[in-house]
């Protein structure tokens, strides 16, 4: 069967609506048809300042919202991505034939760094999105499952698996972002023109997996619309009820020119009740099963083991040919 593979950051206390919506709920979807691997790049994480017992904790906690988010663990294999030193080893290969101005021109550095400054910015946050080329080319799945802003760190691994190929001969699967249509991008409900965010967004613009009902419910109702009175579907000048409606059509399957036509005619207030409603409804049980699996943390560590052992299976076949493809000679 052909291959699946993707990762969200263990950086903050929980998963996001936008993590959720723009990416699980789209892995959960390939496991019938694809072998999907996902993992959790707590090597990405240390790209900025991380406090360890911390990292240590959000690594599990993201495991148990993956599993509690729906993906099955008889289906998928499921690992931490320094459990597989293979990771490491290709990216350094990888850095090895991407140009400096390639990496220079990635947005996502570009943004990250601008706020810290250069010396704030580290060399691990710079090559990045190589150490991603690398968790994605040493499986060679057809498909990354992916939110709208990886598109181009998908494209970078796409860049180099030809130049590898190329140069050394066929070694890498050229892979697509697969990016749904709705739900790719989830904006911040303060700020609905910037991207919901862990390092971003304030606490009022974000929805977390892990939070409590209330707090959820809360959010959504105070997030920021317009002046006008009508609910229509326009990003440029509704960019809130823009947000609500596609929050709210990924949630219950409508398209948003039904839900258009369902909330003619009636005010802000009710439609940010639906999908206070909507929201709450989906997350509740997600944010309960996976407290009920943060209760057994060495159930969830034994799982990551396996997992990782069978990530390992394919990955060293894959660094095996990457190195004697470069001409580093065998150890005996
Ligand atoms: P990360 O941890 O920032 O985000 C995880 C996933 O969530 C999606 N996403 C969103 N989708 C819609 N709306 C939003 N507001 C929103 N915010 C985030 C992201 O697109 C992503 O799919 N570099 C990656 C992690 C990574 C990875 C990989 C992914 C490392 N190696 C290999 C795929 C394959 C990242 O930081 O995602």
């Amino acid at each position: 069967r052909p291959r699946v593979l993707s990762g969200m950051q263990p950086s903050g206390d929980s998963l996001h609506l936008g993590n959720y919506l723009g990416a699980l709920v789209n892995w959960v979807k390939t496991q019938d048809e694809y072998q999907t691997l996902f993992f959790i790049p707590d090597m990405h994480a240390i790209t900025v300042e991380q406090d360890p017992a911390e990292l240590r904790a959000r690594t599990r906690k993201t495991a148990a919202q993956y599993i509690a988010g729906g993906i099955d663990v008889e289906k998928s294999t499921l690992f931490v991505q320094s459990h597989v030193p293979e990771h490491a080893q290709l990216a350094w290969v990888l850095n090895c034939i991407t140009g400096f101005g390639e990496a220079s021109r990635m947005t996502q550095f570009k943004d990250k760094s601008a706020k810290g400054g250069a010396d704030v910015a580290s060399v691990g946050l710079f090559t990045y999105p190589v150490l991603m080329a690398a968790d994605i080319l040493l499986y060679r799945p057809e498909g990354v499952p992916v939110g709208d802003d990886q598109r181009q760190h998908v494209e970078l691994a796409r860049d180099l698996a030809k130049r590898f190929n190329y140069r050394f001969g066929e070694t890498f699967v050229v892979p697509e972002a697969f990016i749904q249509r709705e739900g790719a991008r989830i904006y911040d409900l303060q700020n609905p023109s910037a991207k919901m965010s862990k390092s971003s967004s304030g606490p009022n613009g974000l929805i977390n997996l892990l939070d409590d009902p209330k707090v959820t419910a809360k959010r959504i109702k105070s997030a920021v619309t317009d002046a006008d009175t009508v609910i229509a579907h326009d990003r440029e000048s509704k960019p809130g009820v823009t947000n609500l409606l596609e929050i709210l059509s990924t949630l219950t399957g409508k398209s948003v020119e039904t839900l258009v036509t369902e909330y003619d005619g009636k005010m802000y207030g009710h439609l940010k009740v639906d999908v206070a409603e909507a929201v709450v409804a989906r997350l509740e049980p997600i944010r309960a099963r996976t407290l009920e699996l943060l209760d057994d943390p060495a159930e969830l560590d034994a799982l990551l083991a396996k997992g990782a052992a069978k990530a390992r299976e394919i990955a060293s076949v894959t660094l095996a040919d990457v190195y004697a493809k470069v001409g580093f000679l065998p150890p005996l």
